[in-house]
């Protein structure tokens, strides 16, 4: 039977050598960074210098934030119950969603898809936050529980603005989050998930890398919160440990039926 074979441009590997994208991994080693591999990885040709910094600026910026987020509380807890890290950054991982670290895919696909539309950016902006409150669906990427302006972001644009990253889709953003205060009359600022997304859509990237970006960023941060769980905490952290009331039925009884 004549199957066809399965076909990957991605890493060559032979015996004593492997290319990744056609490039030696041991010249790799020596003259790229860690944000210039991952985009060789993502995009198949190398960085520019300039492809290189900012890179490197997203992968740091989303790198940790705290115990709280739903994924290092999620790898901290799994492994408190006793399980390997393999376990623990898998379980912080798979809370990565649209409300968490995932919506940079869904802004970039939002600020794409718009971007595209041959309209000014502050029309642009306009009909998008209309468009979005009438359906009464949120705009992933503006909003934060604790930061009025996310640090991150004002440093990741001043880094895009710098290297000549600043396209339609960071104006498009900038655009949405004065419309979002004007509409709605709350703060919800650009977040980092919100700046990633404008960012590397203004790098040419698809918007279906987003979580990928995200992953790539946010695992050394699991990787720390678990281990420090794991060797100077106490084992099998509980619910009792934090602030919860009961709020269900009052104490009843089961009668004969
Ligand atoms: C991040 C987020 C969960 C923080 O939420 P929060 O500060 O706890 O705020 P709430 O979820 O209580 O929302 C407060 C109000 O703002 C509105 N709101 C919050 N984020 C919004 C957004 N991105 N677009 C539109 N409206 C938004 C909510 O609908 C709510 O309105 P209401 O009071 O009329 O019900 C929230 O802003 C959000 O869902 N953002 C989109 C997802 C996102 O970007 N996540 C990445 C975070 S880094």
């Amino acid at each position: 039977m004549n199957q066809e074979k399965w076909v990957t441009k991605i890493t060559k590997i032979e015996k004593g050598k492997i290319s990744v994208r056609g490039y030696d991994i041991k010249e790799m080693m020596e003259k790229l960074s860690f944000g210039g591999a991952v985009f060789l990885l993502l995009k198949g040709e190398l960085p520019t210098e300039a492809e290189s910094k900012m890179m490197e600026a997203i992968l740091v910026s989303s790198i940790d934030h705290g115990v709280t987020p739903p994924s290092s509380f999620a790898s901290r807890l799994v492994i408190s119950g006793g399980n390997p890290i393999n376990s623990a950054v898998s379980a912080g991982v798979l809370t990565i969603g649209d409300f968490h670290g995932g919506a940079i895919e869904q802004c970039a696909k939002i600020l794409q898809e718009w971007a595209k539309k041959e309209e000014n950016i502050e029309n642009l902006g306009k009909s998008l936050v209309k468009d979005f409150i009438s359906k009464k669906k949120r705009i992933l990427g503006f909003g934060h529980r604790l930061h009025e302006t996310d640090p991150r972001t004002v440093k990741l644009f001043e880094i895009a603005c710098k290297l000549n990253f600043s396209g339609r889709h960071m104006d498009l953003a900038k655009a949405v989050e004065s419309e979002l205060e004007r509409q709605t009359k709350k703060r919800l600022p650009i977040n980092v998930d919100g700046a990633i997304g404008a960012v590397i859509s203004d790098m040419g990237f698809d918007w279906r890398l987003g979580k990928g970006f995200f992953i790539i960023s946010r695992v050394p941060g699991l990787i720390a919160h678990a281990y420090e769980e794991w060797t100077t905490q106490k084992p099998m952290r509980r619910l009792a440990d934090l602030s919860y009331e009961y709020g269900g039925a009052e104490e009843r009884r089961i009668h004969s039926r």
